[in-house]
């Protein structure tokens, strides 16, 4: 495996993300919490970092636990390291450098910059630039305005670069990589779907033995992919429960219901919407709405996980960058809003927490259970918040607005999916507004509800920009929720991109 270690940089979880891609296993672990190096790990990935090496508080690492030992790639602030903890110069950059730029001189013999184009082009984001190289270190790649782009320390399998190879503008970014991982650091590129599944039932299997295992499903990708890990190595010992918290869409609890039942697993329904409404009644702050219903699913699930004698695991769908955001060295940052929804389930159950997804990314998530054979609706689902639809109730929840609310929804994503628009949005649905505003409807004045479609692209759900929809569509939905849903007389649209605004309303 390939250790990245973590200076801070906005690009860390890319540069595991391009690891992955080429099949070798990889983990992130901060600068200041490195775990031991085992045997497995076959080189060291240092990252780049918002600071400044010229600052005495700029994070630092004892650098001779790796150089000499494995083979190491510094990149940018990581590169820096390296040449100045030896005595380089590191100093302002006096052009701006940031964006795109062009190789100017190659070293296409070093093993690092094989194949790699003699005026490639690469992506740049740094405040400082290496001025003096050590006397062991020589240049291997410049552009017009920065001569050391990228440095090799003779004898050793120690390199910088000083541009980011793992952004998709540095055109031969992942060539460079796969040199180094695949070729220098003699990685075998084994990790796939396939070969995880297998370790993970393996592991599984040992870890959980004969004991019982509760595991809350969502409908969602990542518990579903979960049970189906855990299901495969402990059968029937996996209890699932599936909570109907009155604001999932239309007809999904039923059809995810079925879906589970098809695949095998083991799962009880809970019907618990009126515990849901009752405690959501009168509430209308978007914190205190999330709070309730936090605090009601962990009562539902925790009475029905005490039904199962004795159950000793508790199974969470948690993925990695979940796991990574809370080591990173950025440090907490500000709560917007509270998207953990079941936290403190593990504290109040007091079970063993399994894991099995918490080193994958969301897409390599996907790949295994399309390999496990997942359901294609719960595969490519869009993503669905835990509070459901109360956040997009703004003000207090109702069974009645939650009523008008799925069938609004119901058509604006069958419509997508029959528009064949479906998969080219990140994340679609429907928010009711709580205005009133007046229309016609054949000679009658009507005074009735507004709702708005929001529909986004995105990677991660952290940046989004709106969608462009077509117009005809748009047109054509407008017109059937008016026609169809009683109460609604007002179709809008939602430009907003993220940030300054957020994919959800509240
Ligand atoms: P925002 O609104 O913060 O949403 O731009 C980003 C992504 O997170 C989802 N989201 C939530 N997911 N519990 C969740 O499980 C929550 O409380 C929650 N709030 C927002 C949102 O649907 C989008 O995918």
């Amino acid at each position: 495996q390939i250790l990245i270690i973590d200076f801070g940089s906005q690009y860390t979880q890319l540069i595991a993300r391009r690891v992955r891609e080429l099949n070798v296993y990889c983990e992130i672990h901060p600068y200041n919490n490195i775990p031991e190096i085992s045997e497995n790990v076959k080189g060291v990935i240092f990252s780049g970092s918002p600071c400044s090496v010229r600052d005495e508080d700029s994070p630092r690492i004892p650098i001779e636990k790796f150089r000499g030992k494995l083979p190491v790639l510094g990149v940018c602030y990581g590169a820096q390291l390296l040449a100045f903890s030896e005595g380089g110069f590191v100093t302002p950059s006096e052009n701006r450098e940031y964006g795109r730029a062009n190789l100017s001189k190659v070293n296409s013999l070093n093993p690092l910059f094989d194949g790699v184009d003699i005026d490639s082009q690469v992506w740049m984001s740094h405040g400082d630039t290496i001025k003096d190289l050590p006397d062991s270190f020589e240049i291997i790649a410049s552009t017009r305005s920065v001569n050391v782009a990228a440095y090799h320390v003779k004898d050793e399998d120690t390199y910088g670069i000083q541009f980011h190879p793992e952004v998709t503008h540095s055109t031969d970014g992942k060539t460079i990589l796969r040199n180094f991982i695949v070729n220098i650091c003699d990685c075998s590129q084994d990790w796939t779907p396939a070969h995880f599944i297998d370790e993970t039932v393996e592991q599984l299997k040992e870890q959980l033995g004969n004991d019982k295992v509760v595991l809350g499903l969502s409908g969602g990708v990542d518990s579903s992919v979960a049970a189906m890990l855990i299901h495969e190595a402990i059968g029937k010992n996996l209890h699932c429960i599936f909570v109907d918290n009155g604001l999932l869409r239309k007809h999904e609890y039923e059809d995810v219901l079925e879906s589970y039942k098809h695949m095998g697993l083991n799962v009880k329904g809970v019907d618990a919407k009126e515990l849901f409404y009752d405690e959501l009644k009168g509430k209308t702050d978007p914190e205190a709405k999330r709070k309730a219903i936090g605090k009601v699913f962990i009562d539902v699930f925790d009475t029905e996980a005490h039904k199962i004698q004795d159950v000793k695991w508790l199974a969470q769908g948690t993925i990695y960058p979940d796991v990574i955001e809370s080591v990173s060295v950025k440090g907490p940052s500000a709560t917007i809003k509270s998207h953990h929804n079941v936290g403190g389930l593990p504290e109040k159950m007091n079970l063993k927490v399994v894991e099995p997804l918490n080193s994958l990314f969301k897409d390599e998530v996907r790949k295994v259970g399309s390999a496990l054979g997942l359901d294609e609706a719960i595969l490519n689902r869009h993503p669905f918040p835990g509070p459901g639809l109360a956040i997009r109730i703004l003000g207090d929840v109702t069974p009645e607005k939650v009523h008008v609310l799925q069938e609004v929804d119901y058509i604006f994503i069958q419509g997508l999916k029959t528009a064949n628009l479906y998969n080219q949005v990140w994340q679609a649905g429907a928010v009711l507004l709580p205005i009133n505003s007046v229309g016609v409807m054949g000679d009658e004045r009507t005074y009735e509800r507004v709702v708005a479609l929001r529909a986004v692209t995105s990677v991660d759900g952290m940046t989004a920009d709106w969608c462009h929809l077509p117009y005809e569509f748009l047109a054509e939905i407008s017109n059937t929720i008016i026609n169809k849903v009683k109460g609604v007389n007002r179709v809008v649209y939602d430009i907003s991109s993220k940030p300054p605004a957020t994919i959800e309303w509240e």
